[in-house]
C-alpha cells in the first residue's frame, strides 16, 4: 500500500497531500492565494510564484502532521510537472526534488490534467470507473474533453480554442463587477435571473469536439455596453445592476448548454458507460443539474473540495505512475504547456 506525498503548486493554489494506495486521503492540504489576486482580476503569475515560496514548507510539513507520518514513511513524492505557469510549477518541483534528492525517495513527474482525471478515484466509496471513460475537464486554466481508455490511456478528442470555461466565467464576472473569481460570483447572481432573458451565442463547432466562449464573452460585453453606452467596462460596476442577474443567467445558460451538449453527443457516440466532470467550474450547480437531465448515463462529479486544484489528485495520479514503475531524474523539468495526450 504505497503512500505518495503529492504537491502541487501549478497555479494559485499551494497544495501537498498523502494519499495511500491511490484512494485514501490521508491529508490534504490547500493554502489558496484567492484573496491575493481579486485585486487584479485574475492570477497574478509573479504573485503567485513568490506566495507559493513562502507557504510551500508549511503546506508539505502539515500534509505529514496531518497524516500522522513522517518524510521516512513515505514511499514515492509526486509532484505536478504541468500544464500550469512556469514560475509557479518550479516551486513545487524544486521541493519535490529536493525532498527525493534528501531522503532517497522515488520522484514523479505528473500531469496536472491527469491529476484531475484521478479525482476520481479519491470519492469516498465511488465504484469502480468503467472504461471507456469520456472526461470532461473545466477548469479556469482548461477546457478538455477526454476519452480514457485504461489508466494513463487518454484520447484526447477536443478542447477550447480560445477561452477556458472557468476562465470565460472570471472574465463575464468582472465585466457585470462581480467579485473574483468569478465563477461563483456569475453562479450566485444567476440565481434569482432569467436564463432566456438574453439570447447569447453558442459555439457548437460542428464536426469537431472543440470549444470556444471569446464570442459568448463578447456577446455579454456588447450587451453590457449597450445598456450603458460610453461607460468604461473594465473594473468597474458597468451596467444596471438590476440586469445583472439576467445576465449572468442567460450567460450561465449559454455556456452549460455547449459544455452540456457537446459532451452528452461524445458519450453517445463513444458509447460510454460514464461521464466524469473534473476541475473548478464542475462545481457549478447548473451545469451537474444539465448533465443530470440531460446525459442519459450516470454522470460523476468528485465533491467539490477535489473539484479545484489539489494535491491528493496528484498523488492519486502519481500512485498509478508508481506502480506502472515510472521514476523520474532529479533533472526533469516542469512542461508548462504539456498535454494530456
Ligand atoms: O480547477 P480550478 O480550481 O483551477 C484551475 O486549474 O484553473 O478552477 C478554478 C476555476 C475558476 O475559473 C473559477 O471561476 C471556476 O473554476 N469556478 C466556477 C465555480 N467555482 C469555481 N465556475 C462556475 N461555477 C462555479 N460554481
Ligand atoms: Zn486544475
Amino acid at each position: 500500500m504505497p503512500r505518495i506525498l503529492g504537491i502541487e503548486t501549478s497555479c494559485d493554489e499551494t497544495a501537498a497531500a498523502v494519499v495511500a494506495d491511490g484512494t485514501t486521503i490521508l491529508s490534504n492540504i490547500i493554502a489558496s492565494q484567492a484573496a491575493s489576486h481579486a485585486q487584479y482580476g485574475g492570477v497574478f503569475p509573479e504573485v503567485a510564484s513568490r506566495m507559493h515560496i513562502e507557504v510551500i514548507y508549511p503546506v508539505v510539513q502539515q500534509a505529514l502532521l496531518d497524516a500522522h507520518l513522517g518524510i521516512g514513511d513515505i514511499d514515492a513524492v509526486a509532484v505536478t510537472r504541468g500544464p500550469g505557469l512556469p514560475g509557479s510549477l518550479v516551486v513545487g518541483m524544486n521541493v519535490a526534488k529536493g525532498l527525493a534528492f534528501g531522503r532517497n525517495l522515488p520522484l514523479i513527474g505528473v500531469n496536472h490534467l491527469e491529476g484531475h482525471v484521478y479525482s476520481l478515484w479519491l470519492a469516498e466509496g465511488a465504484p469502480a470507473v468503467q472504461f471507456p471513460a469520456l472526461i470532461l475537464i473545466v477548469s479556469g486554466g482548461h477546457t478538455e474533453l477526454v476519452l480514457m481508455t485504461d489508466h494513463g490511456q487518454y484520447q484526447r478528442l477536443g478542447g477550447t480554442l480560445d477561452d477556458a470555461a472557468g476562465e470565460a466565467f472570471d472574465k463575464v464576472g468582472r465585466l457585470l463587477g462581480l467579485p473574483y473569481p468569478g465563477g461563483p460570483s456569475v453562479e450566485n447572481a444567476a440565481q434569482p435571473g432569467d436564463p432566456a432573458a438574453f439570447k447569447f451565442p453558442r459555439a457548437w463547432l460542428e464536426g469537431t469536439w472543440d470549444f470556444s466562449f471569446s464570442g459568448l464573452k463578447t456577446a455579454v460585453l456588447y450587451e453590457v455596453k449597450q445598456q450603458h453606452p460610453g461607460r468604461p467596462m473594465q473594473g468597474e460596476a458597468p451596467l444596471d445592476v438590476a440586469e445583472v442577474p439576467n445576465l449572468a443567467a442567460s450567460f450561465q445558460a449559454a455556456i452549460v448548454d455547449v459544455l452540456v451538449g457537446k459532451t452528452v453527443a461524445a458519450a453517445q457516440q463513444f458509447k460510454v458507460a460514464e461521464i466524469f466532470v473534473a476541475g473548478g467550474v464542475s462545481a457549478n450547480k447548473t451545469l451537474k443539474a444539465e448533465f443530470e437531465r440531460r446525459a442519459g448515463v450516470p454522470v460523476r462529479v468528485p465533491p467539490l473540495i477535489l473539484c479545484t486544484d489539489n494535491a491528493a489528485m496528484i498523488a492519486a495520479a502519481g500512485n498509478f505512475r508508481y506502480l506502472a514503475g515510472q521514476r523520474d531524474a532529479l533533472d526533469m523539468d516542469v512542461i508548462p504547456n504539456w498535454r494530456l495526450a
